[in-house]
């Protein structure tokens, strides 16, 4: 079976006034089905610009240059028209970002929303499908009275409330691959590890490969497979999660380790300080025996 994802060599480059600037300098990363699996860095490394050209949307921007190959599900990424990529995006394709607010549309009630999901991947449904549906994917997510959330608009929903939402609609079309873009990082993070956690479930339920991204060690401990560890456009250290937690051995990834209890327990931000030591080069860890 191909990855759903395979990344190969991907370089990023900026044109502005001074020329080109390059933010991705050559990074390789691969998501085997059903397989979770986190990019974790500090703000500014690269992360959501990866994300947004797996997501077909960089290719669209001028002033972006990219090389190398992003192979989605076996295709292409880069060969394929503005239209395919839109195609695949809510589809096949989907993504949870950092604030459900300025995702969900405010004007609209949930379920009008769900019926906008659904009708992507089926143009035909109707509201009483879409209804249904909505209902089911919204129980999987542990709200507890459907209908009342389906009836209501964003605003009237709390931010983890809304968040729930958010991911049953990621997964209301049974995408190969969702991408989560520090999920849940403007809620409190009791919130953010209960919503983590359901994400968690239904993603192993429904057998979705998942690409995490995050700047906090700390979350991606429960939720991920394998890890890529990436710092200044460059991915240092990749492995399976347990491997790197149990041993880290790249500096950025111990300083980045280090960081983590001050997150998690007084809100500090976590960016390590600059080390020359930070440059060395990858470090892989050996596959899991499985
Ligand atoms: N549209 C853009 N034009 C120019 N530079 C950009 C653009 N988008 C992102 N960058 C730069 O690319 C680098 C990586 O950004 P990003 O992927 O958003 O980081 P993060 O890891 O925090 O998600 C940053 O230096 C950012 O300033
Ligand atoms: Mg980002």
């Amino acid at each position: 079976m191909s990855p759903v994802l395979d990344i190969r060599d991907l370089h990023l480059s900026f044109k502005g006034y001074g020329g080109l600037s390059e933010v991705l300098h050559g990074i390789s990363l691969r998501i085997e089905q059903g397989q979770k699996v986190a990019l974790v860095g500090e703000s500014g490394s690269g992360k959501s610009v990866t994300a947004r050209i797996v997501l077909g949307l960089l290719q669209e921007t001028r002033t972006a240059r990219i090389r190398g190959a992003v192979e989605f599900d076996g295709r292409d990424i880069g060969a394929m028209s503005a239209r395919q990529r839109a195609a695949l995006r809510g589809t096949e394709m989907s993504m949870i970002f950092q604030d459900p607010t300025s995702s969900l549309n405010p004007t609209f009630t949930i379920g009008r929303q769900f019926r906008e999901v659904l009708g992507r991947r089926d143009p035909g449904i109707g509201r009483a499908a879409s209804d249904a549906r909505a209902t089911q994917m919204l129980a999987e997510v542990s709200i507890p009275d459907p209908a009342r959330v389906l009836a209501a608009y964003p605003f009237q929903l709390s931010g983890g409330m809304n968040q729930r939402v958010m991911i049953a609609m990621a997964l209301a079309n049974r995408p190969k691959l969702l991408l989560a873009d520090e999920p849940g990082t403007a809620l409190d993070v009791s919130v953010q590890a209960q919503t983590l956690h359901l994400m968690r479930e239904l993603v192993d339920d429904h057998g979705t490969s998942v690409l995490f991204i995050s700047h906090n060690l700390g979350v991606v401990r429960e939720f991920a497979d394998r890890l890529y560890v990436i710092y200044r456009g460059r991915i240092v250290e990749e492995g399976p999660a347990a491997a790197i937690f149990a041993d880290p051995r790249h500096a950025y990834t111990r300083a980045l380790m280090d960081a983590v209890p001050r997150i998690t327990g007084g809100g500090l931000p976590d960016v390590p300080e600059v080390s020359e030591d930070f440059l060395a080069p990858l470090i892989r860890h050996e596959e899991d025996a499985a």
